[in-house]
């Protein structure tokens, strides 16, 4: 494993600054919405990244969910470059060769699939709440069939639609009015689904597994009840796999061991491997409520991102990952678990192959979060309770040991000396 050399020499640096300097300079010139800790990564390699002071961290929340392949994976940084040396965009007056190829794969994956490439996953959920108003209002010849169901605890994104979507008061606040036709449901309870669902509903937005709102599981045969719902009232089950899509839970998509299709499917987060792009899948059906002109993105498509993101496909297949997911995960959960069980502060582990949340019964997960990275783990709080894991899928047992030894440490530590939590 190399290590993080700061000399002139060394890797490669832009500035004098340090990183104490890179923070201050970082807090007083860009926007507040975002609340980093001070750390600036300047190097990955795997499964680990590097801050400017040249401190080593295992990385076990992968850009949330984004670097399924760890950092610079070779066959990556190889794919990109070239495709850097060679062609960066056209727009979407052309074609490139690698949207194709990475719509190709993506339209056989999901079985008959149309692809909708574009930079987000905020923008994949918006194009996907667009195609299902137009499905209703054009395709079917319904002008009332506008409305949505959404789940309460959702995450969809912060564009206006998909914040509408997203059925949590507190991303809402001071953004009001938000884009009406949004009504919102319980997860796991498909009666409060039925109790909103009539003809003027066009479609049914859902995450297979609540990421933000906390890692919460669908309960047994919850989506096959939603795909049933919708197919007797006319209207489309559109799935978000943003966040737990492209191998995170074991398959390709979560929905493969659901047993069921969507009409409509959204990826971003891994796809790209760490570079910006999203997609949107559907039915021919649906497809063709849109024609030229009806929806787009300048940067759709990006050669560079499409490139990488094929690569990433490959890879997942080449050393074939999403099984090793499914092994790994099971081995992750069960040995947390097993650590769990030793402090009375500690729940246990929830989710599906490398999505994972741990729960405490104090509010613990912030302190839980700042003494991993002081001991050089990388992981997420979701809330005061939640700690989130979201290893790259390359991670291995020895990775997977060494941040459970890191985690046991924490949790002595927070046992011996317990947060102030006044
Ligand atoms: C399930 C889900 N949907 C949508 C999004 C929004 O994606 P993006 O931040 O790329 O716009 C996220 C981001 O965390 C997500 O987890």
């Amino acid at each position: 494993m190399s290590s993080f050399d700061t000399s002139p020499t060394g890797n490669f640096v832009i500035g004098e600054h340090d990183q104490d300097a890179l923070v201050a300079i970082g807090r007083r010139t860009m926007s507040k919405n975002f609340r980093q800790q001070p750390l600036v990564a300047v190097k990955g390699e795997g499964m680990y990244i590097w801050d400017r002071a040249g401190k080593r961290y295992l990385d076990f929340i992968g850009g949330i969910a984004v670097n399924g392949l760890g950092h610079s994976h070779p066959r990556l940084v190889e794919a990109g470059s070239r495709q850097l040396a060679q062609l960066w965009h056209v727009s979407n007056l052309y074609f490139n060769e690698p949207q194709i190829l990475l719509s190709e794969r993506l339209s056989e994956a999901f079985v008959d699939g149309r692809v909708y490439l574009c930079n987000s996953g905020a923008e994949a959920n918006e194009a996907a709440l667009k195609f299902a108003r137009r499905y209703g209002s054009i395709t079917r010849k319904e002008p009332n069939r506008t409305n949505f169901i959404t789940f309460k605890k959702s995450f969809h994104g912060r564009t206006m639609f998909a914040l509408s979507a997203t059925a949590q008061p507190k991303y809402h606040k001071g953004f009001e009015p938000v884009v009406p036709g949004f009504r919102y449901a319980m997860f796991n309870d498909i009666d409060s689904v039925a109790a909103l669902m009539d003809d003027t509903v066009c479609g049914v937005l859902v995450e297979p597994i609540q990421a933000e709102g906390g890692i919460i599981m669908p309960e047994t045969g919850f989506l096959k009840d939603l795909r049933q719902l919708t197919e007797d009232n006319g209207a489309l089950l559109l799935l978000d796999e943003v966040q737990c899509g492209v191998g995170r839970t074991g398959s390709f998509f979560a929905f493969e061991q659901e047993g069921i299709r969507p009409d409509v499917v959204t990826l971003a987060k891994a796809l790209g491997g760490g570079l910006p792009i999203g997609a949107m899948i559907t039915t021919e059906e649906v497809a063709d409520g849109f024609q030229p002109g009806s929806h787009g993105s300048t940067f759709a498509g990006n050669a560079v991102a499409a490139r990488v993101a094929l690569e990433v496909l490959n890879v997942l297949e080449d050393d074939q990952l999403i099984s090793h997911v499914r092994t790994a995960g099971a081995y992750f959960m069960q040995q947390l678990d097993r650590l769990a069980k030793k402090y009375d502060f500690v729940e246990g582990a929830r989710g599906r192959g490398f999505i994972v949340g741990l729960g405490f019964n104090k509010e613990y997960a912030p302190e839980a979060m700042l003494r991993s990275m002081e001991r050089g783990l990388l992981i997420n709080r979701l809330n005061p309770h939640t700690l989130r894991f979201l290893p790259p899928l390359i991670a291995q047992h020895s990775h997977i040991d060494a941040a459970l030894d890191i985690l046991a440490d924490v949790f002595e530590d927070l046992k011996r000396n317990p947060p102030n939590l006044e």
